[in-house]
């Protein structure tokens, strides 16, 4: 934390959120709270809530959150300090100058410390590029149609020839050997000392959310191996869980975001204009990544190269989008092998007609499915039906189903009760999803006991935040322990420590966290969906059911974590009894609800 934690408080105090918010989003207040249209994702009707008791604001949409200044580092695009020198000036709150110190630095910690260096880093490569040593560099760029102003947006870079160069400035500037190469900036080796990795190739600095710098791609200049150099997984690079090009592209609100396989395939997408496009990073695209584009939207083209490894490529990513919620339509690159030739050659209005005929992800995959089998044969034909009774079964929803059912038959000319037939014989036979004519119960929805065992404890954290008064009961029986996920743990110990002075804020609790995206998961803590029950027995039951939940998952936890760490034998099985004891003590204690 830049600031001491007084002084946020103070500057978060003095910055009420209806009045911040409104100042972005046209407010009604509607019962308790303040409803709008969210600002984070296309909407139609509000389901935006910004609520002045709880100093917090909502989407029941799209699962943004946060506190004020959540807000401002969201819309904005401001990183925490940022948001907190805004809303100082806004409220004529005046700050400490100590943010630059060494002190301040040091406290600052290991994370930032590490974004500090990358940063240096990007500017070293920026300035190897404009240098004379760099020309190799610009001439690449430029000859890939780069414009100055693009080069510049993505803060493009070059690393000369020489890899020593870059450890002797980050040295210079004060930064240690250990943390260079903790960045992943350089290596040790016998013979060349402490050296950088990335020699003679064009730099992608890779940013978070927030514009930080957090790893870096490296383009080699002519056929070296590999054609792309990667920086490593670091503390502050988390591969799976970070999109090349979506710090700019969460603000372009278009509606859509394009996936794309490279970074030069989404520096010409925006350059061309279309600055929802995003990639991986040198990875297969992952599930975290696709609910991380969830948050800004329903619809994901893909424009993957065309090629073999393209397709295949994208029939992975269809699967990803698809358990993510998320609709997928594959964008045609024909006969252009990837977004930046196609843009080159056919331009801009050709891509949008492109994108308006953007295929269905699972017309895509039928469609490749059909030419893996000789449609001539008709023992061919025939197993091209069984597979595509097989990838219906995958709808879990009927109607959904059923629609891509008659779709697909009349699209390939097959019989609607024969395709119909196959689908239901496929199903009962795997067991993979119901059989077409059982009656509808809804969408089907399946969670893992991890993800159940991690929703009693956000309700549990939401009740308690709403009845504080609840916690003096139940405090014999739950502890920050309980919590297994380090980032409600964080939340609890705090929320827990500040009920016991009888002085808690939520919103407060916010903002002990300085990384936006924990920001938010701290916040919709607050916000999980209660049961509404009205009798004082349903709801005591439900209470009763969540504590024991997770105490219940807690104690599963502890256990295998001791099984992981091959505790001694005994003390093991002590404690897997004392814990089985209090959970059944637990199962038996009645919890009043009862304030009066
Ligand atoms: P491509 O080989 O298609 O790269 O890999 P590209 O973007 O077309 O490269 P140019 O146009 O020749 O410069 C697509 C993406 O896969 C990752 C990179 O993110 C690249 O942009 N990649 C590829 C690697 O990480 N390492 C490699 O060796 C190759
Ligand atoms: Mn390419």
């Amino acid at each position: 934390m830049f600031y001491p934690e007084e002084i946020v408080e103070e500057v978060r105090g003095k910055n009420d959120i209806v009045e911040v918010v409104s100042g972005y989003v046209k407010l009604q207040k509607k019962g308790g709270s303040f409803w709008g249209l969210c600002p984070f994702h296309n909407e139609k009707s509000p389901s935006f809530s910004v609520s002045a008791d709880r100093q917090m604001y909502h989407c029941f949409g799209c699962g943004a959150g946060g506190n004020v200044f959540t807000f401002l580092m969201n819309y904005e695009n401001f990183s925490f300090p940022e948001a907190v020198r805004a809303l100082a000036d806004r409220a004529g709150v005046r700050l400490p100058q100590a943010e630059y110190s060494e002190e301040a630095r040091r406290k600052a910690g290991k994370k930032a410390r590490l974004l500090e260096v990358n940063k240096e880093a990007a500017k070293f490569f920026y300035y190897q590029l404009r240098s004379p040593h760099g020309e190799i560099g610009m001439r690449y760029l430029r000859g890939r149609e780069l414009s100055e102003e693009t080069i510049h947006r993505f803060g493009l870079g070059y690393a000369g020839k020489n890899g020593a160069a870059l450890v002797e400035y980050l040295r210079g500037r004060g930064f240690e050997d250990a943390l260079i190469k903790e960045a992943g900036l350089a290596g040790f080796s016998e013979r060349r000392g402490l050296s950088s990795q990335f020699w003679n190739r064009v730099m992608f600095p890779i940013q978070d959310i927030n514009h930080r710098v957090i790893g870096f791609g490296g383009r080699v200049m002519g056929d070296g191996e590999p054609k792309y150099l990667n920086s490593p997984e670091t503390p502050v690079f988390d591969k799976r869980r970070n999109l090349y090009g979506l710090n700019f592209a969460r603000t372009a609100r278009s509606g859509n975001m394009i996936l794309c396989e490279g970074y030069m395939d989404v520096i010409a997408m925006h350059q061309a204009g279309f600055t929802q496009a995003v990639a991986s990073l040198g990875t297969a695209f992952t599930l975290e990544q696709a609910a991380l584009l969830h948050r800004y939207t329903e619809n994901v083209l893909l424009a993957y190269d065309s090629d073999g490894a393209g397709v295949k490529a994208t029939l992975r990513s269809i699967g990803i989008l698809r358990a993510a919620g998320l609709t997928g339509k594959v964008i045609d690159m024909r006969p252009h092998k990837d977004p930046d030739e196609f843009m080159k050659n056919l331009g801009r209005e050709e891509f949008v007609r492109r994108m308006e005929k953007a295929e269905n992800s699972f017309f895509f995959e039928i469609r490749v499915l059909e030419s893996g089998f000789d449609q001539k044969d008709p023992e061919g034909r025939t197993r091209f039906h069984r597979e595509i009774a097989r990838k219906l079964c995958e709808f879990t929803e009927d109607v959904e189903r059923e629609n891509y059912l008659q779709a697909v038959a009349d699209r390939y000319h097959i019989g609607y009760d024969n395709l119909r037939k196959l689908v239901v014989a496929y199903a009962s036979q795997t067991g993979l999803a119901r059989p077409v004519e059982r009656p509808r119960t809804g969408r089907a929805v399946r969670s893992s006991p991890e993800e159940s065992g991690k929703k009693a404890q956000r309700l549990l954290i939401t009740w308690i935040a709403d009845e504080p008064g609840i916690y003096a009961r139940i405090q014999s029986y739950i502890s920050p322990e309980d919590f297994t996920e380090a980032l409600y743990r964080k939340v609890a110990e705090r929320l827990f420590a500040d009920l016991e002075r009888g002085n808690y804020s939520p919103a407060g609790i916010v903002s002990m966290f300085e990384d936006e995206e924990e920001q938010r998961q701290a916040a919709e803590l607050f916000h999980t969906k209660l049961p509404r029950l009205d009798s004082l027995q349903e709801r005591e039951k439900a209470f009763h059911d969540i504590l024991y939940a997770v105490r219940k998952n807690s104690y599963e936890y502890y256990i295998n974590q001791t099984k992981l760490e091959e505790k001694d034998g005994l003390e093991q099985i002590k404690r897997e009894i004392d814990g089985k004891r209090a959970l059944e003590e637990l199962a038996k204690t009645h919890i009043s609800l009862d304030v009066g």
